[in-house]
């Protein structure tokens, strides 16, 4: 009873990610360091992981970089889980949301990474735009952001996975 009451809430919770933007596709362990590390990040910087999924990037970030951490996802089954594996890995500094990016304050990120469709990317890209500028690393798995070719710092490419770096002002 409790396994099927799962599923459905899993099966419902996929259906919100897609609807609302990008469906659950999780980064591969494997290109996780390798993001993070062509990431440069220093000690005490805002790291924000937007359409988190089970927080992966941003828990390996908090774990192994002192940086801060937030985690937002529009999936509540999902937020659960990377708060679970947060308290496991007894990680401070860290926080998860249930929220729509299209809400999210990104004025105290550093560094944002995106895992997400084209077509919701320029929403990211707008907000950016239009709160008070600031030096951000914006990093994208797979999709490059339209129209910021200028700010495109570089893109790394494993096993087949293009990463993209924006630099920010
Ligand atoms: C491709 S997955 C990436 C997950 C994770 N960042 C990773 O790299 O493993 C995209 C995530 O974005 C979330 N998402 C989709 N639309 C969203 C929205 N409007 N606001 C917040 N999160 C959203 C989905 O629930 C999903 O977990």
């Amino acid at each position: 009873m409790l396994l099927l009451l799962a599923i459905i809430l899993y099966v419902v919770s996929t259906i919100i990610s897609d609807l609302f933007g990008a469906p659950y596709v999780p980064t591969s362990s494997k290109l996780v360091d390798s993001i993070l590390k062509n990431a440069n990040l220093k000690p005490g910087q805002c790291f924000v992981e937007l359409g988190c999924g089970d927080g992966r990037l941003v828990r390996n970030a908090v774990a192994k970089y002192y940086v801060s951490g937030l985690g937002i996802d529009i999936n509540p089954y999902l937020i659960f889980y990377a708060k679970i594996m947060a308290h496991f890995q007894q990680l401070k500094n860290i926080k998860f949301k249930i929220s729509d990016l299209r809400r999210t304050d990104l004025s105290q990120a550093d560094v944002i990474f995106l895992y997400l469709l084209p077509s919701i990317l320029p929403v990211v890209q707008k907000k950016l735009m239009t709160q008070p500028h600031k030096k951000i690393l914006v990093i994208s798995h797979f999709f490059q952001l339209s129209g910021w070719e200028k700010y495109l710092l570089k893109t790394i490419t494993i096993s087949s996975h293009p990463i993209h770096y924006y630099q920010l002002f």
